[in-house]
């Protein structure tokens, strides 16, 4: 059992837009910690889904004891569901809440009216922040009348098994907003990193992206191949994964989209997509969830015996 710091002064009621992939997850580990959570979405059967993934989850944590890197609160599955309250009006989830963390959709056009809206729902004093992997909060600026409220808050995906959020500036954020930021990801029993400056990718998807990006030039120029990098990170590097293993998980349509964003913001020759990785989804190859990436599921290779030390059995 652990015991969360409690909630930060002030801050009592988080309104979560969006119910999908992280938007529920996001609301379960704020109301693990303590806040009461407004979550939004248009769709209701997302909202359905969100509902039932948190209790399923909360159940599984309290059942083990522990999930991932997080112990249990020793909280019933009753009491924490019982802080998440779902709306489908916007307008009615902002009411009352100190802060609204955004996490639609990565279209940049539907962030923005978010924003506009939730600026326009919300007193000046309520912390606005957006999870998006790719789109720094500098760019949602002038959709909001107070961008000095406004900032980037990036979790990852199962935060139980990567318990880590970065707090990022839009430029104009207020220092003291980032500081409660800040708090409010340690409050949620997770390292909370503060980013300095500005930075694509901010802290974890830059070194994420160096990495998926040294692993791919290495095949796109024959110099080794996607089994023996995978092997050479997981060894040298004593990790559980291979970032070609990482990437089929994650789906390499979306792996590709962030390299299409790399470019496009950058323009260098450098940050051009990696031609094996526009191959394989030019095929419809997206990893995992089509039966064919880097690797082929299920019964990829590199769960047979013996693969890790190219030893395989026969
Ligand atoms: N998937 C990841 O691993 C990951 C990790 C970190 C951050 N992110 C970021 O989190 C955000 C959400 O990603 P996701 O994977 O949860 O996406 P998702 O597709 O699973 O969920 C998006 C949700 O947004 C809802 N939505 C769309 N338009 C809306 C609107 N106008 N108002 C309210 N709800 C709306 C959809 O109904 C859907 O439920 C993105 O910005 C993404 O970059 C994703």
């Amino acid at each position: 059992m652990t015991r969360l710091p409690g909630a930060v002064p002030g801050i009592a009621r988080i309104c979560v837009v969006g119910a999908g992939l992280m938007g529920w997850q996001i609301g379960l580990m704020c109301a693990r910690a303590g806040y009461v959570v407004h979550q939004f979405d248009i769709n209701p059967d997302a909202l359905a889904n969100a509902r039932q993934r948190q209790r399923a989850t909360l159940d599984e944590w309290n059942a083990s004891g522990k999930l991932g890197l997080l112990e249990a609160t020793g909280e019933p599955t009753d009491v924490v569901a019982d802080r998440i309250r779902q709306f489908t009006s916007l307008d009615e989830a902002c009411q009352g809440v100190q802060m609204a963390i955004e996490a639609v959709t990565e279209r940049i056009e539907t962030k923005r009216q978010i924003f506009t809206e939730l600026d326009r729902l919300t007193p000046p004093s309520v912390i606005l922040a957006t999870n998006s992997s790719s789109i720094q909060s500098r760019r949602l600026a002038n959709a909001v009348t107070h961008p000095e409220r406004l900032c980037n808050f990036h979790f990852t995906n199962h935060p139980w098994l990567r318990p880590y959020v970065e707090t990022m500036t839009c430029g104009q954020t207020r220092p003291d907003i980032l500081e409660t930021c800040y708090r409010i990801g340690n409050s949620l029993g997770i390292a909370s990193a503060r980013v300095h400056g500005e930075s694509q990718g901010f802290i974890h998807n830059y070194v994420w992206r160096q990495i998926k990006k040294a692993a791919m030039t290495l095949v796109d120029r024959g110099h080794s191949s996607v089994e023996d990098v995978d092997r050479a990170v997981m060894i040298g590097l004593r990790a559980p994964l291979g970032p070609f293993q990482m990437m089929d998980r994650a789906g390499l349509d979306v792996m590709l989209d962030i390299e299409r964003q790399w470019f496009a913001e950058s323009g260098e020759e450098r940050d051009r997509p990696p031609k094996v990785l526009e191959d394989l989804v030019a095929h419809g190859n997206l990893g995992v969830k089509t039966g064919h990436g880097f690797y082929s599921y299920p019964n990829p290779s590199f769960e047979r015996p013996g693969w890790l030390l190219g030893q395989e059995e026969e």
